[in-house]
């Protein structure tokens, strides 16, 4: 090369390249030939001793020689910069063969469970799923359903009354009034069920102060005749999908307000199949629900004219039904709260689940 200077330069250089052998080193570097004070940056200065016409060519000189320092520069931090990362990977490095800590999930409920298997019966057989508040007025859950202030069938419901006219309700026939007169302008026939929370003053070994049950309630036109044996056929489906095949269902006369003719269903007892033990009483039967014809009073007093319209209305509690179903032999299993319990609903499959 022709110009002394930028050939001194160029040599040291070569020298200093030779012993860069980390990032730290290779920075320091970059400022010794390319900072302000640089050595590449200072062979600018002597420009001024160069005759004019060979500026241009000195000029170029430094150039390359500053080119070729960067191109050192870059390969050497690529190559550091790998390094590092390398070396930092096989530190932090997973062990994917170590057993990873489990994260505790949650269960279904197997009332809820229970709960989701009627809403998608009914909701195959083309009922809506409804709800309703459980802080409900004596008006909703005693008075429209024909249990006037004082009728002495309130007795069989030992309430919780937060003031004189709203306690918690006592069952989910409640909504049947709500659900009519939200159509009292204009009167439609009604598939619905109600499933939800109910609270009664009691508990003992077979009582909780708070269960759930699940209202059903079928009106239409009376030329349509939902009759009694349209809910028998019903409540047949439901116990046979809900519980099991195998079961035979009883209808035993009874008394509801709100229901005329009024019955309470039993099936075949599932622990002895029939033949009597200490769970149903010897009786071979376990009651399950309540059931009737909705009561013309019902109706009238919640805006559907009972000359022209009709059906039925049902409640089973649904705690009863899910001891049927998976055998639980005592229902306060189902409101302790043990998570051993719980947990053994996990890994009962639904494929029987209906489609
Ligand atoms: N609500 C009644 C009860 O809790 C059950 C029932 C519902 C009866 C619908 C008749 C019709 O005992």
């Amino acid at each position: 090369m022709k110009y002394q200077k930028v050939e001194e330069v160029k040599l040291i250089l070569e020298e200093d390249q030779k012993q860069i052998t980390n990032l730290q080193k290779l920075n320091d570097l970059k400022i010794k030939y390319l900072g302000k004070k640089g050595l590449i940056t200072e062979l600018n200065q002597y420009i001024k001793d160069i005759p004019s016409e060979e500026r241009k060519e000195f000029g170029l000189c430094v150039n390359e020689l500053r080119n070729e320092f960067n191109d050192f520069y870059e390969t050497k931090k690529n190559l550091f910069e790998t390094e590092i990362l390398n070396q930092k990977l096989e530190k932090e490095a997973i062990d994917i063969t170590l057993p990873s800590t489990k994260t505790k999930r949650g269960s279904k409920h197997p009332v809820n469970r229970m709960i989701e298997r009627i809403e998608d019966l009914f909701v195959s057989m083309g009922y809506d799923v409804v709800s309703g508040p459980e802080l409900e007025t004596d008006e909703f859950c005693f008075e429209r359903l024909n249990l006037p202030k004082g009728h002495p069938a309130r007795d069989m419901q030992d309430s919780f009354y937060i003031t004189d006219e709203y306690l918690l309700r006592t069952q989910t026939s409640a909504v049947q009034a709500r659900t009519l007169l939200a159509n009292k302008d204009n009167p439609k026939p009604i598939r619905e069920i109600v499933p939800g929370k109910t609270y009664r003053k009691e508990d003992d070994a077979t009582h909780s102060h708070q269960f759930c049950q699940c209202e059903g309630l079928v009106i239409d036109k009376k030329e349509n005749h939902v009759s009694l044996a349209d809910l028998k056929g019903t409540l047949e489906i439901f116990v046979k999908e809900v519980i099991g095949d195998n079961l035979d269902l009883r209808f035993r006369p009874s008394y509801f307000p709100f229901t005329e003719p009024s019955y309470e269903v039993d099936v075949t007892c599932f622990k002895c199949g029939g033949k009597g033990c200490p769970l149903c009483k010897d009786t071979g039967w376990i009651e399950i629900l309540g059931a009737g014809i909705v009561h013309p009073n019902v109706l009238r007093m919640n805006g559907y004219n009972p000359d022209e319209w009709g059906g039925f209305a049902f409640g089973p509690g649904l705690e009863r039904l899910t001891m049927f179903r998976y055998g639980i032999p005592d229902m306060r299993y189902l409101y302790t709260n043990d998570i051993r319990f719980l947990e053994e609903f996990d890994r009962k499959d639904d494929s029987d689940a209906i489609k």
